[in-house]
């Protein structure tokens, strides 16, 4: 498998700009249109003034980021049942740092990647040259793999990527299904690499962390964003929790990925540290938030269902996948979309051959514009 020529996000804006069509409404790649939640705002601001005043200024960052955030992730964990220290939390400037970053860190080069998954995982693997491993993430397994859908066992341990709630089907692990991932990376040497980027869209009894699973803390990294939960895919801000349990023969792997990150890395600016300690504090502003993007994704879960058309996600997730109609493949249904009704939706195939024949579409945009794009859509299937 070789890397694509551009990266999916890429790809897609450059066909939009071809096709020269205004008033386009844009529900596919899924970025934030909401300003920052006014309190969190105010932390930005305030503290971009201590940068400009002499006796409050800040120099290099903490490479694995300020206390003060710390203190925050902490209690963000604590609310799920799990507790952390200083040196298991790595601040980052969102989730796909570090989730290249991180390959770096094991012997083992094989990933194992659903099918269709969100495309930084393999496209980080093939930039790194590792071997990759798809397992299928498809209707019948509810889109959901689990590790008897593995044909066979690799030998020596897979890098084994989950995003739960998933990019780009939406659907979330809960916990039985997920420990069966954790018991199996244990029995096989392998590492769980667990992308939580959308944990704060889960509103059912769903687990947000892979560490609410006993076991995790020795096979897992759990990287997190809070790019959806505040609005900040501007401000840049995110954290990567290793930890101590997990070890290798060399040192802690908290260690060795403080030592890669000072070699590579200067640390997240001040400001976006100072906002996202107010993100993870300021939980009530969070979850308007998320409860917005979540209620356009509901309105689009009910027009697929008025329509027939079978979706997934939209329910713990701010995206949905859904069948094209008349089994057209993505990328013919991707041009009908965006030509007939000037709606930007994702190929699922972009994703994987396995999302052929599907579509993700987002709920990051405005309310009107999602009342809009359900009309046009209304006239086209
Ligand atoms: C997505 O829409 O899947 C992400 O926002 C895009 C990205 O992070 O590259």
């Amino acid at each position: 498998m070789l890397l694509s020529k551009n990266y999916l996000f890429t790809e897609i804006e450059e066909r939009v700009k071809k096709c020269g069509k205004k008033d386009i409404i844009n529900l596919g790649i899924g970025d934030a249109v909401r300003p920052v939640p006014k309190k969190i705002n105010r932390s930005y601001v305030n503290s971009a003034k201590q940068m400009g005043a002499k006796s409050t200024f800040k120099g290099y960052p903490p490479i694995s980021g300020y206390q003060f955030i710390k203190e925050g992730v902490k209690k963000r964990y604590k609310r799920f049942g799990v507790s952390l220290s200083d040196e298991e939390i790595f601040i980052s400037d969102g989730a796909k740092t570090d989730l290249y970053a991180l390959l770096s860190l094991f012997s083992t080069s094989t990933a194992l990647i659903h099918n269709p998954s969100y495309p930084a995982y393999a496209d980080a693997n093939l930039i790194y040259g590792n071997r990759i491993e798809f397992i299928k993430s498809c209707r019948q397994n509810c889109f959901l793999p689990k590790p008897c859908d593995l044909k066979e066992n690799y030998g020596n341990g897979y890098l084994i990527y989950i995003c739960s709630p998933d990019n780009p089907t939406g659907v979330v692990y809960d916990k039985n299904a997920l420990k069966l991932w954790v018991d199996y990376a244990l029995n096989t040497g392998s590492v769980i690499i667990f992308d939580s980027a959308y944990a704060d869209y889960i509103r059912g009894d769903y687990p947000k962390s892979i560490f609410e699973l006993k076991g995790a803390e020795s096979c897992a990294v759990e990287v997190a964003s809070l790019s959806k939960t505040a609005n900040f895919t501007g401000v840049r801000c995110g954290f990567t929790v290793i930890k101590n349990q997990f070890t290798t023969d060399l040192d802690k792997l908290n260690n060795l990925f403080k030592r890669l990150k000072s070699a590579t890395f200067n640390g997240v600016p001040f400001v976006s540290q100072k906002a996202g300690e107010s993100a993870l504090i300021n939980v009530g502003e969070c979850l308007k938030n998320t409860d917005y993007y979540l209620e356009n994704a509901k309105m689009m879960r009910a027009f697929f269902n008025d329509k027939g058309i079978f979706a997934v996600g939209g329910e713990n997730s701010p995206y949905l996948f859904f069948e094209c109609p008349c089994r057209l493949k993505s990328f013919d249904f991707f041009d009908i979309l965006l030509n007939k009704a000037g709606i930007v939706a994702t190929p699922g195939v972009g994703f994987g051959s396995g999302g052929e024949g599907f579509m993700r579409i987002s709920g990051f945009n405005f309310r009107k514009q999602i009342t809009e794009a359900i009309n046009r859509m209304d006239g086209l299937f």
